[in-house]
């Protein structure tokens, strides 16, 4: 019989053992959670969730807890909720998602503070006040609120959606720019950070994800807010978008980078790709590439720190009650199956991973 000399033995072993160590290593990382990936990126990647469905659907804590590392509120830290009525605080919502997130050690982003009529009281849209009277009821506000979350809240988006570029002054005429004026924005970052000065803030919109308009006057106000000494460390992106078009990727790249040229985070704060219906295979497939998409600049981007979707589950999604037509728009499906989507944005963490590896050699 023949013999098989002894180094070809040795070298059989090993193909075989690094043939098993790679179907294994393969297995091991094609089943590794989004939050672990994304921790090992250096990325929050996180979720808007209610309370409510936090407390009576299991699979919805565990899909969460599994799969983010940050979680924002969709609704329960609006001025509506938290403040229904002057001085009295509701804070029990609120305080459940914090808890959620220290047990099961996750950020916490509070979202948001001064909004324009949705969601803000009508006892604040509709009360008869002075300039002086509406800034201490914003004062009140946001002291009582940023020092109650202080020390649990690591990122505040203090103003949500405060310009309006098709208006001449620039600004949604909430009752706060009609009453206080413009400088209501930089009013409301130094009442969060009088509040706690470590928490980061950030001024958060829709629509200025891509070079234009909106993201010129949202960079303009960052710059003039900078100058005038008011403490601001972000913008969020809110990026609700479809399949096709808006935003292009090099121009959020580029966005993001004029941002970063400011010494600002950018965070994508509330993404959805929304479908038309009839939902088709193809239509979730363009999905999966879209999140892939955002996730790739965001990636590529050093000042880009937080992915953060607008839910997770196609069971809980603001959009077919909004966007008359559109559905499914997120990355589980109502069953807390994974869609494509789920995939791609798992597949990007790897690849990013293996490429800072291979540069990190
Ligand atoms: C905006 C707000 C969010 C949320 C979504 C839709 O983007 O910033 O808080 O209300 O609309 O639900």
């Amino acid at each position: 019989m023949k013999r098989i000399p002894t180094p070809s033995i040795f070298l059989s072993f090993l193909i075989i053992f690094c043939g098993i160590w790679h179907t294994y290593a393969d297995q091991s990382d094609s089943t590794a959670s989004l939050r672990e990936l994304a921790g090992k990126c250096d990325l929050y990647i996180g979720a808007a969730v209610t309370p409510e469905r936090m407390q009576r659907d299991s699979q919805y804590r565990e899909t969460l807890a599994r799969e983010f590392n940050l979680i924002t509120a969709e609704n329960v830290m609006k001025f509506h909720i938290l403040q229904p009525q002057r001085g009295k605080f509701n804070f029990a919502p609120a305080d459940q998602l914090v808890e959620f997130a220290r047990e099961q050690n996750m950020v916490q982003r509070g979202h948001s503070l001064i909004w324009h009529h949705m969601g803000t009281p009508d006892w604040v849209t509709k009360g008869d006040w002075t300039r002086e009277e509406l800034i201490e009821v914003m004062r009140e506000h946001i002291h009582t609120v940023v020092r109650h979350f202080k020390g649990k809240v690591k990122y505040w988006d203090v103003v949500n959606e405060a310009i309006d570029p098709e208006k001449s002054h620039g600004f949604h005429e909430s009752v706060w720019y009609r009453i206080i004026g413009a400088d209501y924005i930089d009013l409301a970052f130094q009442f969060a950070h009088e509040a706690d000065p470590d928490v980061l803030l950030c001024y958060n919109d829709f629509g200025g994800e891509r070079l234009g308009k909106k993201s010129d006057a949202i960079f303009e106000l960052a710059k003039g807010m900078q100058k005038r000494g008011i403490p601001i460390h972000g913008v969020g992106l809110q990026m609700h978008i479809r399949t096709h078009g808006y935003p292009e990727p090099e121009d959020l790249k580029a966005n993001i980078a004029r941002l970063g040229e400011l010494g600002l985070q950018t965070q994508i704060t509330e993404l959805d790709v929304r479908l038309q219906e009839p939902v088709t295979q193809e239509k979730i497939e363009r999905q999966a590439e879209r999140y892939q998409e955002i996730l790739q600049v965001c990636l590529e981007s050093p000042t880009c720190t937080a992915y953060i979707l607008w839910g997770f589950t196609d069971k809980s999604s603001w959009i077919p009650g909004f966007f008359k037509g559109y559905n499914d728009a997120l990355i589980f499906n109502r069953e807390y199956q994974p869609k494509p989507a789920y995939f791609s944005i798992q597949r990007t963490l790897m690849n990013h991973l293996q490429k800072e590896n291979v540069r990190s050699h």
